[in-house]
């Protein structure tokens, strides 16, 4: 299995090869924004990458922090912010052991969960009950890529498939609240697609 640390997804930027990057800010998330189901507040955005979203929640006047362990991201993600004369706090930090000074209101996650090995996920997802605030809310978008393998037994990624079953006993009852409505089906540009889904922390 592959090493997943900064070094893997550096190597990524440098040689650009990012095929997760949609070159733009993710359509959900403009949904969300523009249902006003999400309105500005303190919000982070973990494993942010290139920083399209942690780019447009500033520009809609978010108090947004991204994080994301690679340089690459850290700093494509300052120059996207300096090319469009916004701020934000990005830190260069690994997801399972950042803890914010102050609570979050929201937490935006895409494509940093399939991006861990599944054997962290419940480190990640504690770290993510951690960061927010009782009825803070998390949007979140499950990447589903069901490979042959998985029959098999075959642990495969990244990005690792987010299986609802694995998604509602890794964000249980007892942290989460789910929404009784069906989760939204967002095409990805890697040809697989994502669950999106916006559950409050209890
Ligand atoms: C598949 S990319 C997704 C980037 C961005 N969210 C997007 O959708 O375009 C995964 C990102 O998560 C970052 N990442 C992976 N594991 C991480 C960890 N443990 N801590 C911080 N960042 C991490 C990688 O550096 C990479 O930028």
């Amino acid at each position: 299995m592959t090493t997943l640390n900064p070094h893997f997804w550096q190597e990524h930027f440098d040689q650009g090869r990012t095929p997760w990057d949609r070159g733009a800010v993710s359509p959900q998330l403009l949904n969300w924004l523009n249902s006003e189901d999400l309105r500005p507040c303190r919000i982070a955005v973990p494993g942010c990458g290139k920083g399209w979203e942690v780019v447009e929640l500033a520009r809609r006047g978010f108090d947004v922090t991204g994080i994301d362990y690679t340089t690459g991201a850290v700093k494509e993600t300052g120059a996207l912010l300096l090319s469009q004369t916004l701020t934000a706090e990005v830190i260069q930090a690994d997801v399972l052991s950042y803890m914010p000074n102050r609570l979050f209101d929201a937490v935006y996650e895409q494509t940093c969960l399939c991006a861990i090995d599944p054997d962290h996920w419940i480190s990640y997802a504690t770290q993510l009950a951690r960061w927010l605030k009782p009825g803070g809310y998390l949007y979140i978008l499950f990447m589903q890529v069901e490979r042959p393998g998985a029959r098999e037994g075959l642990k495969q990624g990244p990005p690792f498939h987010c299986d609802i079953n694995a998604m509602l006993a890794l964000f249980n009852s007892s942290h989460w609240q789910w929404p009784d409505t069906l989760p939204t089906i967002v095409p990805h540009p890697t040809g697989w697609h994502e669950l999106a889904i916006c559950l409050e922390r209890k």
